[in-house]
C-alpha cells in the first residue's frame, strides 16, 4: 500500500467516466471509476466527443486526488479508430465473430494515428516515477508509441476482452505487428486462464518465441509478464444501490407492472455479443415448452444502444426490434405482455432495485470477457428471498466461483429454456444455498483485489527495472 501511495497511477483507456453523471453502459467505465475512487491518480482518455479541434481537457475531483485529462477525436479519428479498426475489427475478431471482422488499411492507420497521438497528450504530463496502466483494445498500441516517445516509467495493459485462440486472431492481416506493439509493456493481464493461455499459444506457435516457467513471454528480443486479473465490482456498493430510495422506486414500478408474476431480467449493451436474439427466443420456447408459465412469468430486457453508427449494431437493432414485436404478437394476452424491450439506460441504483426484484437474471452472451451484470445481479439480491443466475458458460464470470448458478450454452435454446424452468421453478433453500455461495466469491473477489492485484504486479515491475 506505501509504494501504491509513493507512485501515482496513471491510467488509460478511451472511455473515461469520471462521475456517475458521465457514466456510460459499460464494464470498463464502471470498473475503473469504482477502482480509481479508492486509489486517486490520473484517469486519461476519450473525452467522448468528436469535433474538430484537437481540445484537451483538465478536471479534478475529490480534493484532486483524482483527475481526469481528456481529448476530444476529430470525425476521421472516430471513423477510423473508434468505429473502424476498434469496433469493426477487433471487437468482433476478438468474440470470434471472423464472419463481422471487417479489415481496412485505413482504420488500422487511424488507429495507430490516435494511439499516437495519445502518447503525444499524456507525455509531457508524466512523472518519472508513475505507474501507467492501460486499458483495452482500443489502445494496444499505446504503450509501444510511449516507448517511442522516450517514455521509461513501468507500464502494464489489462485487457477487458477475450483473447481469442491464433486461428481467429491471424486472420487479421497485422496481428503481428498488433502482438508485438504487446511487447512494450512490462506486465500483461488477462480476465481467464483461457485467454492467456491463447496468448501464449500466439507467443509459441506465431512468434516464434517461449514462455518461461514463471509465465514471461520472451519474443521479437523482448519480454513481457502475463497474469491473470479476473475483473470485480464493488459487491457492497451495489448491495447499498439495492436497498437505496431509487431502487426501491424502480422495484416498486416493476412490481406494479409484473403484479405478483415473477421476473426475469437482462442487462446488456446492445450489442451482437451478448446473444440476445437467442436469450429472446430462448424465452419463447420456455413459454412453448412449459405453457403453464403463460400469464405467470414475464421477462425485461435492457439494452442500451452502443456504437450506433457502426452498421452491425443498427443490424442487430433491428433484428431484436423484430423478433420482440413478433415474440409479443405470437404470446401476448390482453392482460399480459411476455416480453419487454427496452432500449434506454438506467442509472446504477435503478438498475440494482431491478436485479433485486427479478427472480432470474440471464445473462447469456455468446463470449464475453468477464460480465459485470452477473456480479451486480448476484450482489444485489436481499439474503432473505435470492432471485437465481442463469450463466453462458462462454462469459469470463462462468470460470470461476460461479458454480451455483445455473450454466448454459447460449446456442442451445432448448436448454437455456429447460434452465429457465428449474430456476423458476426452485425451492427457496436451494436459492438461498445456491446465492450464498455466489455472493461470497463476489465478495472476495471484488474490484479491490482485481486493483491491487494488478498494481503489485507494476510495483514488483518498477522495483526489478530499478535494479537494472
Ligand atoms: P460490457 O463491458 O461488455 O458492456 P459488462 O456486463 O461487463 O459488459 O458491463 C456492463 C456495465 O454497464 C455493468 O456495470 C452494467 O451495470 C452497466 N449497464 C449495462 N446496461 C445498463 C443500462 N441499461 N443502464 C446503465 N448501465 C448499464
Ligand atoms: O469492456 C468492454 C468495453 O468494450 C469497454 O472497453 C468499453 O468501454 C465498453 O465495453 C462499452 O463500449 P463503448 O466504450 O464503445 O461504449
Amino acid at each position: 500500500m506505501s509504494a501504491e501511495r509513493r507512485s501515482r497511477l496513471v491510467v488509460v483507456s478511451n472511455r473515461v467516466a469520471i462521475n456517475e453523471k458521465a457514466m456510460r453502459a459499460g464494464g470498463l467505465a464502471v470498473a475503473l471509476l469504482d477502482a480509481l475512487k479508492e486509489s486517486g491518480g490520473l484517469w486519461f482518455g476519450w473525452s467522448g466527443r468528436v469535433s474538430d479541434s484537437t481540445r484537451v481537457s483538465t478536471e479534478r475531483f475529490d480534493r484532486g486526488r483524482l483527475s481526469a485529462v481528456t481529448t476530444d477525436l476529430s470525425s476521421e479519428d472516430y471513423e477510423e479508430y473508434y468505429n473502424g479498426f476498434a469496433n469493426r475489427t477487433l471487437w468482433p475478431l476478438f468474440h470470434y465473430r471472423t464472419d463481422l471482422t471487417r479489415f481496412d488499411r485505413d482504420d488500422y492507420q487511424g488507429y495507430i494515428r490516435v494511439n499516437q497521438r495519445f502518447a503525444h497528450v499524456l507525455k509531457p504530463l508524466l512523472k518519472a516515477n508513475d505507474l501507467i496502466w492501460v486499458h483495452d483494445y482500443h489502445l494496444i498500441a499505446f504503450g509501444e508509441e510511449l516507448r517511442r516517445m522516450g517514455a521509461r516509467q513501468t507500464m502494464g495493459f489489462f485487457l477487458h476482452i477475450p483473447f481469442p485462440s491464433p486461428e481467429v486472431l491471424t486472420a487479421l492481416p497485422v496481428h503481428d505487428l498488433l502482438i508485438r506493439a504487446l511487447f512494450a509493456y512490462d506486465v500483461l493481464g488477462f480476465q481467464t486462464e483461457t485467454d492467456r493461455h491463447c496468448f501464449h499459444e500466439y507467443v509459441r506457435y506465431e512468434a516464434g518465441g517461449h514462455v518461461d516457467a514463471q509465465g514471461r513471454a520472451h519474443a521479437w528480443g523482448r519480454q513481457v509478464e502475463t497474469a491473470i486479473f479476473p475483473i470485480g465490482i464493488d459487491s457492497a456498493e451495489v448491495a447499498r444501490f439495492a436497498v437505496s430510495k431509487e431502487a426501491k422506486a424502480h422495484s416498486s414500478r416493476m412490481a406494479r407492472v409484473l403484479r405478483n408474476r415473477l421476473g426475469v431480467v437482462g442487462v446488456d449493451r446492445l450489442d451482437y455479443t451478448m446473444g440476445l436474439p437467442e436469450r429472446f427466443r430462448a424465452f419463447a420456447r420456455f413459454l412453448e415448452t412449459y405453457p403453464e408459465n403463460r400469464g405467470r412469468v414475464s421477462f425485461v430486457q435492457l439494452a442500451p444502444p452502443s456504437r450506433a453508427d457502426v452498421p452491425e449494431y443498427v443490424d442487430i437493432r433491428h433484428e431484436l426490434e423484430g423478433l420482440s414485436g413478433s415474440i409479443n404478437a405470437e404470446h401476448s394476452e390482453f392482460d399480459w405482455t411476455p416480453l419487454r424491450y427496452i432500449n434506454r439506460g438506467f442509472s446504477r441504483r435503478a438498475l440494482a432495485g431491478i436485479f433485486r426484484l427479478a427472480r432470474v437474471g440471464l445473462v447469456t452472451p455468446l463470449r464475453d470477457g468477464m460480465n459485470l451484470v452477473a456480479k451486480e445481479y448476484v450482489a444485489a439480491q436481499s439474503a432473505r428471498d435470492p432471485g437465481v443466475l442463469v450463466l453462458s458458460r462462454f462469459a469470463g464470470a462462468a470460470r470461476r466461483g460461479a458454480d451455483a448458478a445455473l450454466i448454459v450454452n447460449p446456442y442451445d435454446i432448448q436448454g437455456v429454456a429447460d434452465a429457465l424452468h428449474s430456476a423458476l421453478g426452485m425451492s427457496l433453500p436451494e436459492r438461498k444455498e445456491r446465492w450464498r455461495s455466489l455472493v461470497a466469491s463476489v465478495r472476495e473477489h471484488d474490484i479491490t483485489e482485481w486493483r491491487e492485484g494488478f498494481v503489485r504486479y507494476l510495483q514488483a515491475a518498477q522495483r526489478a527495472d530499478r535494479r537494472h
